[in-house]
């Protein structure tokens, strides 16, 4: 597939992508998901180093599996070297593995840190999540989408309606930042006090609004409106727990759980889940394994065709 957009330098946060280069993904994906041996060798002789400060599944075991499906090496890093920044800087750390490593994947507490690495990193740096995003996550819930709303069409895409509900966090901004930038209305319902800042709002308003669609916010799950798609993620994000809080978050969290009744509400089709899953909290059981409703392990599997897509985009020749 021949790129029209801008070269990806990184993959660090959803708007600094453009829409052109966020659909070329997408359909890059579907591509190598399609015809996994015409990029077999994509990263042949190519090492990526993978820095995980927080523990993972599926994130882990989809890059690892993914790259040796493009003919590369992962290297996984556990916590054995500590919060980055403590042990030795950040910037150390990127130069270093920058000597070895084509690529840095990693998973960190603060999205300064992602920041850090790619200032300093003479290789791409891919976010494979902090505290404000999760752009790999998304990408791969918009490949699904795709996949099931746009199978003929990829600008077929835009015409989804998909609504989060839940905590506001990293899972959420990357999703509604990727929504406002390829035109999808995007829904999105927290409880009061916990929502995102105002300056994520005010930022997906105004790509929504440059992209023509409609992002709204709201406290009041009977805002719900009508929807193609329903979104959730756990209340308690890795890196929040505070065992004090947990039975007043369990209390206010409670009206905004995603079960049956408001599918039907909404009208929506499809529900899905970044995982894992806290079921009869944010999700019940019964929706969470309703075969027809729920995408959670297609979006799983999407994760390994997404990021291989990044690293195709970003090592590729
Ligand atoms: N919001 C969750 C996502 C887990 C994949 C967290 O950060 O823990």
């Amino acid at each position: 597939m021949k790129s029209t957009s801008q070269p990806l330098e990184n993959f660090l946060a959803d708007d600094q992508l453009s829409k052109a280069q966020i659909l070329e993904l997408i359909a890059l994906a579907i591509e190598i998901k399609n015809n996994p041996a015409d990029y077999n060798q994509v990263l042949a002789g190519k090492s990526v180093a993978m820095i995980f400060e927080k523990p993972s599944l599926r994130t882990h075991v989809s890059f690892d599996m993914g790259i040796a499906k493009l003919g590369g090496h992962a290297l996984y890093l556990g916590q054995q070297n500590g919060k980055l920044g403590e042990r030795e800087r950040v910037s150390d750390y990127a130069k270093n593995l920058s000597c070895y490593a084509d690529a840095i994947v990693a998973r960190v507490f603060e999205n300064s840190a992602i920041e850090g690495l790619a200032e300093h990193a003479s290789v791409p740096v891919v976010n494979a999540l902090c505290d404000l995003y999760h752009p790999c996550q998304s990408l791969a819930d918009f490949v699904t989408l795709a996949e099931i709303f746009a199978k003929d069409d990829l600008q077929d895409l835009s015409k989804v309606k998909l609504a989060y509900i839940g905590d506001g966090n990293n899972v959420s901004n990357s999703l509604m930042l990727m929504a406002a930038l390829i035109g999808v209305d995007f829904t999105l319902v927290c409880p009061d006090g916990y929502g995102p800042s105002q300056v994520m709002l005010d930022k997906v308003q105004t790509l929504a609004q440059a992209n023509g669609s409609v992002f709204k916010f709201t406290t009041d799950i009977n805002n719900i409106g009508q929807q193609d798609a329903i979104y959730t993620d756990t209340w308690v994000s890795m890196g929040d727990e505070d065992a004090s809080m947990k039975e007043t978050i369990l209390k206010v969290f409670a009206p905004y759980q995603v079960n049956h009744s408001l599918m039907d509400k909404a009208g929506a089709s499809i529900v899905m889940h970044c995982q894992p899953a806290h079921l009869e909290e944010e999700i019940t059981t019964a929706l969470f394994d309703d075969e027809e409703k729920s995408v959670v392990f297609q979006e799983a599997e999407n994760r390994m065709w997404a990021q291989c897509a990044v690293l195709t985009t970003l090592l590729g020749n």
